[in-house]
């Protein structure tokens, strides 16, 4: 799917669309809880779908067999909800994309389950910081690269690595459109912004190395040394002056 350039007619669905994902993600934060397992926020994320009329955009793509995901401590992304019960002292990466009225929305949150250590929650917030420094740096007319660029320095001046194998993406009727985000780079490469591009940003840290590997589950990644790592998304819009986030309640 190349890049597609969105009307404001697309966007404000595209704003819909994020609206939804943003309201899903604060009710699955509210679930999360030491005892639970992480099937009760499927559980939950399906019934506030339903709500809204919307659709997962997970379930089945590739082949995927859940409708959020679930990634807990050392894993990084697509981990798969199950009969794995949340320990107090954990941190869960919790994924939502949603189809409504024709346009996806995209985003992701790392929430502590009860109390949290504090290099868990530095992680967090470096995570958060590196997603809002990208966003920062999404503008018109300056490439794709400052994106990446920011994330990148943003994380490693804080002394975590950025996840090299994922990337973020264009998104609008697709979850998936040209361009690929990446979370490192030179701020000169990819393609320039444009007004009306859709992007979902989304830097993927760890505390320890970089390099992930995939579980035998062929879904869940996780961090190639064990150490935690930590998800933050947002579906932003290009705009003339300050990118807008389009998955806010
Ligand atoms: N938000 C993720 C992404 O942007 C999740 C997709 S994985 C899926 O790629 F297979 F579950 F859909
Ligand atoms: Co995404």
């Amino acid at each position: 799917m190349g890049v597609v350039i969105k009307s404001a007619e697309e966007i404000a669905a595209m704003r819909e669309a994020g609206r939804i994902v943003a309201m899903v993600l604060q009710t699955l934060a509210g679930v999360v809880r030491p005892g639970i397992k992480t099937r009760e926020l499927d559980v939950a994320c399906v019934r506030e779908l339903a709500k809204h009329g919307a659709e997962s955009s997970f379930l089945h793509y590739h082949g995927y067999p859940a409708h959020i995901c679930t990634s807990v401590n050392d894993e990084v992304v697509h981990g798969i909800p199950g009969d794995r019960v949340l320990r107090e002292g954990d941190i869960v990466s919790i994924d939502v994309g949603v189809k409504f009225k024709g346009f996806q929305g995209d985003a992701a949150i790392t929430v502590g389950v009860g109390q949290i250590s504090p290099e868990a929650r530095r992680l967090i917030e470096v995570t958060e910081g590196a997603l809002h420094a990208g966003i920062a740096a999404a503008k018109q007319d300056l490439r794709l690269g400052e994106i990446s660029a920011a994330v990148q320095q943003y994380v490693e001046a804080n002394g975590f690595s950025v996840v090299r194998e994922y990337t973020g993406h264009g998104i609008g009727r697709e979850m998936h459109e040209d361009p690929q985000i990446p979370n490192f780079g030179d701020r000169s490469e990819g393609p320039v912004l444009r007004r009306g591009m859709t992007l979902a940003i989304e830097p993927m840290v760890n505390a320890g190395v970089w390099k992930t590997r995939v579980r035998d589950d062929q879904w869940t990644v996780v961090t190639a040394d064990g150490s935690l790592s930590a998800h933050f998304e947002h579906t932003i819009a290009v705009t003339n002056g300050r990118a807008e986030i389009l998955t806010l309640v």
